[in-house]
């Protein structure tokens, strides 16, 4: 499929996670107890790392067509690997306001957040937090704001990722879906590249294409599929066998 876009795969992963726990873990805990998902994500960051250092790409959203697709996990997990080499400064942006989920995830308060920096109410250390991992900071979304699409395409968020360039080694953004609102591709063209999310059994196709068509093929740096079935199942119980004793659960049913 994702030849058929020409596109580059950056990663793919068959495996369909468990539920985050309800208990408000941090979502850098999901999947911990599953080592081929950490490992997934330490083959996407070399693919990053090589792509966005060749290209000197710095300031990447992570998108998708729709919703529910992993933007969000896949976004901090990738931000997580990244700083955990200790090579870099990573930054990672809650740039989905209107959802605020990367902030939950992390378990930080909202506020003050970047809706507060864009209006000029706070300074940019007021809202730069810090994480676990001590290269990898993280800007929560702030309060939630009536026109949210304006707000990230205006001159205080192209000066802000002017400020966040010259700090940070590698930015990474959660952003809303591209297809339901215009949040994504108002701030499209302040950055370098998109890594794009790519659900199975629940992305329709044309979605994905038509939402490929709005950010333009050259500003993808990669594609990540989500929850693949897996390709053949010799393949599987030669590598993988010992999932097919896991039961899905009902979150994974749904992917
Ligand atoms: N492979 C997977 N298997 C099971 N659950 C998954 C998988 N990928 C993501 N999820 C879960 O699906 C939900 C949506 O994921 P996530 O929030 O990362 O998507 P999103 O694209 O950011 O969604 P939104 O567009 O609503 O912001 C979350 O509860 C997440 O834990
Ligand atoms: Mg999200």
């Amino acid at each position: 499929m994702v030849k058929k876009f020409q596109l580059p795969m950056l990663s793919r992963w068959w495996t369909p996670l468990p539920p985050p726990s309800p208990n408000g873990k941090n979502i850098l805990e999901t999947g911990r107890e599953d080592p081929l998902f950490e490992d997934r994500f330490k083959g996407l960051r070399a693919k990053f790392e090589q792509k966005s250092e060749m290209l000197n790409f710095r300031v990447v959203g992570v998108t998708s067509s729709i919703a529910g697709e992993g933007k969000t996990l896949s976004c901090a997990f990738l931000a997580g690997c990244l700083a955990l080499t200790g090579r870099k400064r990573v930054l990672l942006v809650d740039t989905d306001i209107r959802k605020g989920d990367l902030t939950r995830g992390l378990g930080l308060p909202r506020q003050p957040g970047l809706t507060e920096y864009l209006m000029g109410t706070v300074t940019l250390q007021e809202i730069v937090r810090d994480s676990h991992i001590p290269t990898l900071k993280v800007i929560p979304a702030g309060a939630e704001v009536q026109f949210p699409a304006d707000l990230l395409s205006g001159e205080p968020f192209r000066a802000f990722l002017k400020e966040i360039r010259a700090r940070f080694d590698i930015v990474l953004l959660d952003t809303p879906p591209i297809l339901p609102v215009a949040d994504t591709i108002n701030m499209r063209d302040q950055l370098d590249a998109f890594v794009f999310l790519f659900r199975a059994s629940y992305t329709p196709v044309e979605m994905f294409r038509q939402a490929v068509d709005e950010i333009g093929e050259k500003k993808i740096l990669g594609v990540i599929i989500n929850a693949v079935e897996p390709q053949s199942k010799k393949y599987i119980d030669k590598y993988y066998g010992y999932y097919q004793q896991r039961k899905p659960t009902e979150e994974e049913s749904v992917a």
